[in-house]
């Protein structure tokens, strides 16, 4: 779900966290908050995994403020240090695991420092946790983080603590997140949990339980919110947006996920909306119109294909099929021929024969992706697919098949962004690229990240400006201001 990477508040990710599976399709990342200790307690926080942990943890921060505790970017001086953990591929269990060998090196030296996981990962082992991982004092799971700080002051008194319940209405609608590590001009809004979905190599629907969607004005008021702060982009964020569905409860009114998009669309029209993810089954062409008629709702899907072969998407239970689509693909470029299109690539997957492997090539070069999060298949305890099906590919070959996607996106996002230069696109300044301060980086509506010499105009982030494409890579644009 970035999409995963390049994502502005994860600036000062420390790269080599990230373990070998980041090959430009990062899902796990991770995230250290930068902000100054005021005084008492203090907690420290890592997220990784997908945009929802990365929310999640900014929802954690703010309930964690109310309780008296100040943000810090120093681990060592910590009283509390969490991890946001995530569970979707076992290298992501793996760096967590690595993380908590570092957190302990920390206790050592300053016992009396709590260590709490979060996320996916505490919801998965649940007590379990506590029995393999000794210096573990609290795991709490994704819907139990209003019972943070019960749980941190049980865990000062020698209690430790397990809050995983899931429930079947937590939404922390009216929590209003701490914005960890913000440019001050994109934020995430939550605006559903869980996923009801059951694609058979997926975790999630385990660690996140059901779906349920929030109130459609608390979302509407954090979006104004954030654009009367100076934010200029807001992006929804789900495992599956495109099933939102809230019903007001005075009027009896249902508000589906296009509605939703326009009532964003509506609080500025200098506030650029995005959203992520959208599961093919579920986006409708009344999602596709409410796209096409607000500028301002930016003209990029994440898509996420997964296989391109009919027969694995069956046992992947995906529930859509190789033609089903490639006829979603045309209408979205029937729509909005403008709109850009990434997606999420498993290979490998049971019983995946080399024939099955070169329609998922296919159907990439079909679906002409600007970029791709390419994964070789993991098998995740207690998934459908690790009850029913053998784990049969040998390594090897999962990888070789995982580089040949990943060349051909490569190739093709390479192609695509040559064809940018020359256009002129309307970009958000985010702020300084990487690499020079005399140079702004922002995106355009496409998702699409530019790089471009500040000149001596009086600018700053927040700011909208039309950019010519003069050049480009795979992965960036180049351009000039106009
Ligand atoms: N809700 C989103 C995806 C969430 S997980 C969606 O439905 O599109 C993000 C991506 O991780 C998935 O799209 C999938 O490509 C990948 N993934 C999930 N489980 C995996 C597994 N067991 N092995 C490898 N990749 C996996
Ligand atoms: Fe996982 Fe499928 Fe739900 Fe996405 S839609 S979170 S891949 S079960
Ligand atoms: Fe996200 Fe990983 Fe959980 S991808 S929902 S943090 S398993």
């Amino acid at each position: 779900m970035c999409m995963y990477n390049d994502n502005p508040t994860l600036e000062g990710i420390d790269r080599k966290l990230l373990g070998e599976e980041r090959q430009g399709e990062v899902l796990e990342m991770a995230n250290k908050v930068a902000m100054p200790v005021e005084g008492g307690k203090s907690f420290y926080i890592e997220s990784y995994g997908c945009q929802m942990n990365f929310s999640d943890s900014e929802i954690v921060a703010s309930i964690l403020a109310e309780a008296g505790y100040a943000p810090t970017r120093n681990m060592e001086a910590a009283d509390l240090i969490m991890i946001n953990t995530c569970s979707i591929r076992e290298k992501a269990e793996d760096t967590v695991r690595k993380r908590l060998r570092v957190f302990d090196k920390v206790k050592a030296k300053r016992p009396g420092t709590m260590v709490g996981v979060l996320g996916c990962m505490a919801e998965r082992l649940k007590a379990k946790f506590l029995e393999e991982e000794k210096l573990v004092d609290i795991v709490v799971g994704p819907d139990a983080y209003r019972d943070l700080p019960s749980l941190v002051a049980g865990a000062e008194e020698g209690e430790k603590g397990v809050n995983v319940f899931l429930s079947r209405e937590e939404t922390y609608a009216d929590i209003s997140p701490l914005r960890l590590q913000s440019n001050g001009v994109t934020a995430f809004i939550s605006i559903m949990r869980g996923c009801d979905n059951m694609c058979s190599f997926c975790v999630v629907p385990f660690t996140r339980g059901r779906e349920r969607s929030r109130n459609a004005f608390s979302i509407v008021a954090e979006a104004a919110d954030l654009y009367d702060k100076g934010f200029r982009e807001v992006t929804l964020l789900g495992q599956n947006v495109d099933s939102y569905k809230w019903e007001n409860p005075e009027t009896g009114e249902p508000v589906s996920f296009a509605q939703l998009l326009t009532m964003v669309a509506g609080v500025h029209p200098d506030l650029r909306v995005r959203f992520s993810t959208s599961h093919p089954k579920d986006i409708t062409d009344d999602v596709l119109y409410a796209m096409r008629d607000h500028e301002n709702v930016c003209k990029y899907i994440h898509l996420p294909v997964q296989s391109g072969n009919s027969r694995i998407l069956k046992l992947m239970n995906r529930t859509y099929t190789r033609e089903w689509y490639k006829q979603k693909i045309d209408r979205i470029y029937e729509i909005m021929p403008d709109c850009a299109i990434s997606s999420d690539v498993i290979t490998g997957f049971c019983s995946e024969t080399e024939e099955e492997h070169q329609e998922t090539l296919s159907i990439i070069e079909y679906s002409q992706y600007s970029m791709s999060y390419m994964f070789f298949y993991s098998e995740r305890p207690g998934t459908l697919a690790a009850k029913k099906f053998e784990d049969d590919i040998p390594l090897a070959t999962k990888k070789r098949r995982l580089t040949e996607v990943i060349e051909l996106q490569t190739g093709i996002s390479h192609k695509l962004n040559a064809k940018d230069v020359g256009k002129t696109f309307r970009v958000l300044i985010e702020g300084d690229s990487k690499k020079s301060e005399l140079d702004w980086k922002g995106r355009n509506s496409q998702n699409k990240m530019m790089i471009f010499a500040k000149e001596d105009r009086d600018l700053k982030p927040g700011d909208y400006v039309e950019v010519k494409c003069t050049g480009s890579s795979s992965a960036t644009l180049l351009g000039e201001m106009v």
